[in-house]
């Protein structure tokens, strides 16, 4: 089996990174050379550690090749789309995929907020169109949800299913609706979260260690904001107010502020905490 990744940021790379350590031949597509080289270095080094710290016995970084050229994914069996979470964006690479890849090809979307649906809605084949949501970090967390749109077909989500399994995930199996099954949930507890912040005038390392110590939660929310991505999380929160509706969904004024000035979490060095 040869697996395609389109997008190779954190999620993307992750994704890359499983297949790669399931053996598995993998084609990944950034915009630029020097992404994709970055995704690359980020894959083989935390590969490496895995060997040295004796978990893996060894592993092939020469099953990974990198384009900035999605015709090169032709030959892939399964797709998994991880780009930019805007609607237009995904369709419009949906499209191409199509045009390009084989025709049982599946064609999967990372997609955390997003309809899956509205994305297969592009195509003429919808229902080789399947959701394949990881959790971030992708090659740490379990879970991965299997997302089955309108049109899905039996068949696709049964392949994505058992990829899943090849990855060594713990797949689970859901409808398309907003938030799928834990990001409906965990969502608009994170709002709630920040919320408390204010409201408790708690600070975010006594929140943190709050929900911590007295939650059972592995890493505070705060902590867990800045890991996602304060503009990813803020935009996951307005997808799912636009379609629910309920005022919990709604992203913390906080939070905006916070994605505006550029305080983004980890990536950008500075969030609720400094990296
Ligand atoms: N690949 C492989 N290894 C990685 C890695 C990666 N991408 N990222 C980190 N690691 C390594 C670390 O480097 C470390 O190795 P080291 O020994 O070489 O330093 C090793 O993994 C373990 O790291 P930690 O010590 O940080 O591991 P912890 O035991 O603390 O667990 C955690 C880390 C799994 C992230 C845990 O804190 C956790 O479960 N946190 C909650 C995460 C969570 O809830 N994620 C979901 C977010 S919501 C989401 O993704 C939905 C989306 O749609 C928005």
């Amino acid at each position: 089996m040869k697996i395609g990744v389109v997008g190779l940021g954190a999620m993307g790379a992750g994704i890359a990174q499983l297949a790669v350590e399931a053996g598995l031949e993998t084609a990944g597509r950034e915009v630029t050379d020097e992404l994709g080289e970055k995704a690359r270095g980020r894959i083989d080094h935390f590969l490496t550690r895995k060997v040295e710290k004796g978990q893996i016995e060894s592993f092939d970084i020469g099953l990974l090749t990198l384009t900035t050229d999605v015709a090169d994914l032709a030959d892939c069996d399964v797709v998994v789309e991880a780009i930019v979470e805007e609607l237009g964006a995904k369709q419009e690479l949906f499209r191409e995929l199509e045009r390009v890849c084989r025709a049982d090809a599946v064609l999967a979307t990372n997609t955390s907020a997003l309809s899956v649906t509205e994305i297969a809605g592009a195509v003429s084949t919808p229902e080789r169109v399947v959701g394949m949501h990881f959790f971030n970090p992708a090659p740490l967390m379990p879970l991965v949800e299997i997302v089955r749109a309108e049109r899905s077909s039996d068949e696709a989500v049964e392949t994505v299913y058992a990829l899943a399994k090849q990855l060594g995930k713990h797949p689970i199996r859901c409808h398309d609706t907003p938030g799928f099954v834990v990001n409906r949930v965990l969502i608009p507890l994170l709002n709630d979260c920040i919320r408390v912040l204010d409201e408790a005038r708690v600070t975010a390392e006594d929140l943190d260690a709050g929900m911590k110590h007295g939650a059972g939660w592995p890493m505070g929310p705060c902590e867990l904001v800045d890991l996602v991505g304060i503009d990813v999380h803020v935009h996951a929160s307005e997808a799912l107010w636009e379609k629910l509706r309920e005022p919990r969904m709604a992203p913390p004024p906080r939070l905006v502020a916070m994605a505006n000035a550029g305080l983004l979490g980890r990536k950008s060095g500075r969030g609720f905490y400094e990296y």
